[in-house]
């Protein structure tokens, strides 16, 4: 194995070429598409975002009418997909139900297994884009269990998906634009990120031909784990045991730099930002104008801002280059807007989509595109003979 280099964690190894998503860890830049995330961010919608990831380029005011009427045609799930929710236990985590959920779409879909059938393809993408938010509000309903909300197609994205989460079948649900345009902002903060753990899963699996279906499923199991998109729920429930211990940042603190039993400072570092996160940058300064329009005061965000300051101001985080990264106040928002800590991670699900979608479909048509098949060390004993079991 002379030729094979020993990459942990892929740090330095590029398995693709793609136009997507440029990124510079040092500077701190973030393009989707040659696009500051910025500008999108602060002018765009998710949904000329999601569109401008998977196509290429920004929609015309057709081309984005057009989506948008195709995306709300498939917001329905079949009443058989709602079925499965009677399976689940209502203790179920909702990223366990996104993904079973999302997976059980190829079983209803079954013409969308070619990967190489663009018509397909495009129907299988629409529907994911469109079914999702259902899915994902659906699984909120099971887990308090209250009557699913249908979709109504005449709604917004971000507006249907939140009144199928918190509206109340028979009773009035007012929609707040706070909350709809910054759900809105923080979908297109999330909607694409390279080749992160959970993209490169979706490009793997997907890499062997599975349906789109099944490798976004792959990509929400990817995501769920606490040191990817898990991590935003990791920090609310670390900023509440801090609150518990009376608030107490410095002993927090040195636990980490102590590295006591494996304890991290959650929503801070990341693999390729070095100076700083730029999404993290934006959804700071979302966090204080969400709260404040929303009127709510939440002790767990001055607990989140003094941890920050006490992090930055110490060598430990500073010589490893450790600066707030997306998820770390991300949860402050979304818990002023209502959700519980448990659907955080949907909620990076439902923006890394697009990303998700662009990728796979990049990898699929790239010409002489190959299995992705990592290669080993092996360090196991050489040869040894078999020995019967009752003489061992
Ligand atoms: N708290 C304390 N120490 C840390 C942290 C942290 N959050 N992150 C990294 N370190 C230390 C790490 O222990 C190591 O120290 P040493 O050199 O003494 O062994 C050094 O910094 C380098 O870290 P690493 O583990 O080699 O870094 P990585 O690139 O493999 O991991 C990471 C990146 C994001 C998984 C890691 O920084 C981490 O676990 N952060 C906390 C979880 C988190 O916030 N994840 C969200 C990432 S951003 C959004 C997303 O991808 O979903």
């Amino acid at each position: 194995t002379g030729l094979v280099t020993l990459d942990g964690g892929f740090g330095n190894t590029a398995a693709y070429k793609s136009a997507i998503t440029f990124l510079d860890g040092e500077k701190g830049i973030l393009r989707y598409r040659g696009y500051p995330i910025e500008q999108l961010a602060e002018r765009g919608s998710f949904l000329e975002t999601a569109y401008l990831l998977i196509n290429g380029e920004l929609p015309t005011v057709d081309q984005l009418s057009g989506f948008r009427d195709d995306i709300t045609q498939h917001t329905l799930l079949h009443e058989d997909v709602k079925r499965f929710y009677d399976g689940f236990p209502r203790d179920a985590h909702p990223m366990a139900m996104l993904s079973s959920v999302v997976s059980a779409l190829s079983t209803f879909y079954q013409d969308s297994h070619n990967p190489f059938d663009e018509k397909q393809v495009h129907l299988s993408t629409i529907r994911l884009l469109a079914k999702l938010p259902t899915i994902a509000a659906y699984a909120y309903k099971k887990a308090i269990g209250h009557p699913f909300v249908y979709p109504r197609n005449d709604l917004g994205y971000v507006e249907n998906f939140l009144r199928m989460t918190f509206a109340v079948p028979a009773e009035e649900y007012e929609i707040n634009p706070v909350v709809v345009s910054a759900l809105d902002k923080l979908l297109i903060l999330h909607a694409d990120h390279e080749q992160n753990c959970s993209t490169s899963t979706v490009r793997l699996v997907g890499s062997s031909q599975a349906n789109l279906f099944a490798s976004i499923s792959a990509g929400i199991s990817a995501l769920w784990g606490p040191l990817h998109g898990g991590a935003n729920q990791a920090v609310l429930e670390m900023l509440e045991s801090i609150q518990a211990q009376g608030g107490d940042v410095d002993s927090f603190v040195n636990k980490v730099k102590n590295k006591e039993d494996g304890v991290k400072l959650m929503g801070f570092g990341h693999r390729v930002y070095k100076s700083f996160d730029p999404r993290a940058k934006i959804i700071k300064a979302a966090a204080h104008d969400v709260l404040s329009a929303l009127g709510k005061s939440d002790e767990l965000l001055d607990i989140a801002l003094k941890l920050e300051e006490r992090a930055l101001s110490d060598d430990y985080f500073t010589e490893r280059k450790l600066y707030p990264n997306v998820d770390f106040y991300t949860g402050l928002i979304y818990r002023a807007m209502g959700f519980p800590t448990t659907m955080f991670t949907v909620l990076f699900a439902l923006g890394r989509l697009p990303g998700w979608i662009a990728h796979w479909t990049e990898m699929i048509r790239e010409p002489g595109s190959r299995i992705g098949r990592p290669r080993q060390i092996y360090t196991g004993v050489e040869i040894r003979d078999y020995v019967p079991v009752e003489e061992r």
